[in-house]
């Protein structure tokens, strides 16, 4: 009668220690994960939701979803907004007092969001001719397959239709021009027409 108790006794101890151990990998690991600063960042995202909607999903078809979108291109777009590198009347005084940590943290709570997308109603011709453009512009090769993004590429997946417009035609015409030259050079050739087309289809994908 006692073994089988004292075995259970012991399997508690070393459940509870691994319990112990893994707590406290997770805590050692904190102060570099992006989770850390979460937390920080809800409390500085607040003034935001004026204009991107609750935890970053924008319904405003002008205004970007930052839910779920890279926390490390959100970064970097809130500090060019702040040097001046992207520039646009009501989103560049929103980025003007945030220090680089205000940055950080309110990167890691977007990109800890769930996207909601808003799907634009286009026709399956429209979302087919992008389907193609993509794939004949080699889009993916650097966003991803799907349009997911990664570290500093935007994931532009389910983004609103009206915004991913704007971006291509500001980033063909030159009023965008913080980045790098990869976007000049590949929106250099399409039309608007090409454009809406993209923009139907990255809208609709998941
Ligand atoms: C008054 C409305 C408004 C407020 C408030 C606002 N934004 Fe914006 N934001 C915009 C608009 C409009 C754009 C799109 C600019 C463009 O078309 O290039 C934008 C773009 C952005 C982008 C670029 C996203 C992308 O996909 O490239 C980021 C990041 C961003 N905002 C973060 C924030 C944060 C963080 C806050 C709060 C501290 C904030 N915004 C508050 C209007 C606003
Ligand atoms: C050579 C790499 C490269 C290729 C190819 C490329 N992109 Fe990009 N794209 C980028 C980078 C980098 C950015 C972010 C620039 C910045 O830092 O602001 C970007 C930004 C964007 C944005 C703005 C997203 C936002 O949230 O503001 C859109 C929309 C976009 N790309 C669509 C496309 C489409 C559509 C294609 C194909 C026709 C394409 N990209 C091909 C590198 C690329």
């Amino acid at each position: 009668m006692r073994r089988p108790a004292l075995r259970g006794a012991a399997a508690v101890a070393r459940a509870a220690w691994v319990v112990l151990l893994c707590g406290g990998l997770m805590a050692a690991r904190l102060p570099t994960g992006a989770r850390a600063d979460a937390e920080a960042g809800k409390a500085k995202a607040q003034v935001c939701a004026a204009c991107h909607g609750p935890m970053g999903n924008s319904t405003n078809p002008d205004i970007p979803i930052l839910a779920g979108q890279n926390a490390r291109y959100l970064y970097l777009e809130l500090k060019d907004f702040k040097q001046g590198r992207r520039s646009h009347p009501p989103m560049s005084p929103m980025a003007s007092d945030l220090s680089s940590e205000d940055m950080q943290d309110i990167a890691d709570y977007f990109a800890a969001q769930k996207l909601v997308p808003v799907r634009f109603n286009a026709d399956g011709a429209s979302i087919e001719a992008g389907s193609r453009k993509a794939a004949e512009v080699l889009c993916t090769m650097c966003h991803q397959g799907g349009f997911s993004g990664q570290n500093e590429i935007p994931r532009v997946a389910g983004q609103q239709y009206q915004y991913i417009v704007k971006q291509l035609q500001d980033f063909r015409s030159h009023t965008r021009t913080n980045d790098a030259g990869n976007m000049a050079s590949v929106t250099r050739n399409l039309t608007d027409e090409d454009i809406h087309h993209l923009a139907a289809y990255i809208n609709n994908l998941q």
